[in-house]
């Protein structure tokens, strides 16, 4: 049976899809819960608090942009106070906007790495400190298939995702003298709004289906268990990898 290693997870764009699912599955997990998403999804977030104290932990919810360093550090340090550790951080808030590489404005370009690839970085800072003083701590950073194998339409998301993979092997390397250990996860296509979305019709779904090893989808729930294998002990030596789980979608 896999065992927490702690008792206090953070998880990032928790208010829906892929990090709510996180969110509740480690609070079912054993974890007290701090839930951060954007403060235009206050009441999702809150939805995300409730199913964690339903399944019998505390939830600690924060209207927050991870992109904002004050905020960010602000929470941490609330969360610190509160249970007097941080074991687990989740970075999983994201954003897609397709777009050709051609059509692509600065703009976009710009606000897919300041959340997608300076937010993960911010959050990191902000627990390292922490972590280093306990002598543990899990960071497991949500990238995505796209990272490594590049989409159109989508290359700015996922030149975002390979930094996430990048920054992953690096801070494994400089967090594990201090039992940190860094992970990646990179899911494939999973049935969330940012993935209906993207793909856009029913028939697209159809055909990603067929591809598919496992002949379907990913629910935001498949994630879970590979987020619970970094956070527990049985990933103790386990780090700077990036684990695909994206039901046999791609290979590499
Ligand atoms: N759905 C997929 O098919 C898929 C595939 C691969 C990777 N991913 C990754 O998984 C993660 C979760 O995706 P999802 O499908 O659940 O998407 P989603 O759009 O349903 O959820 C993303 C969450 O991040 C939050 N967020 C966005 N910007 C934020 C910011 N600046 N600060 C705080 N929170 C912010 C959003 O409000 C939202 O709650 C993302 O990092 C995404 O890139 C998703």
């Amino acid at each position: 049976m896999m065992r927490p290693t702690g008792k206090v997870a953070i998880v990032t764009g928790a208010s829906r899809g892929i990090g709510r699912a996180i969110a509740v599955g480690l609070a079912e997990f054993g974890y007290n819960v701090a839930v951060l998403d954007l403060a235009s999804q206050k009441k999702e977030l809150a939805e995300t608090a409730r199913q964690i104290t339903a399944a019998g932990r505390v939830a600690y919810q924060y209207e927050v942009d991870v992109t904002a360093r004050g905020e960010i550090d602000a929470v941490v340090a609330d969360v610190i106070g509160k249970e007097g550790s941080v074991d687990v951080l989740v970075n999983n808030a994201g954003i897609l906007k397709p777009s050709t590489l051609e059509d692509l404005s600065e703009k976009d370009w710009d606000a897919h790495f300041n959340v997608n690839a300076k937010g993960v970085l911010l959050m990191c800072q902000a627990v390292l400190p922490q972590m280093r003083r306990q002598k543990s701590g899990r960071i497991i950073n949500i990238a995505s298939i796209a990272g490594r194998q590049g989409v159109a339409t989508q290359g700015h998301y996922a030149a975002t995702k390979s930094a996430v993979i990048t920054l992953t092997r690096v801070l494994a390397q400089e967090a594990g003298m201090d039992g940190i250990t860094v992970n990646a996860i990179c899911p494939g296509i999973i049935l969330t709004e940012m993935g209906k979305n993207n793909l856009g019709s029913d028939e697209a779904i159809r055909h990603w289906e067929t591809v598919a090893s496992l002949k379907r989808l990913g629910n935001p729930e498949d994630v879970v268990g590979p987020v619970r294998f970094f956070a527990s002990s049985e990933s103790n030596f386990v780090t700077g990898q990036a684990l695909n789980v994206c039901g046999g979608i791609y290979f590499h």
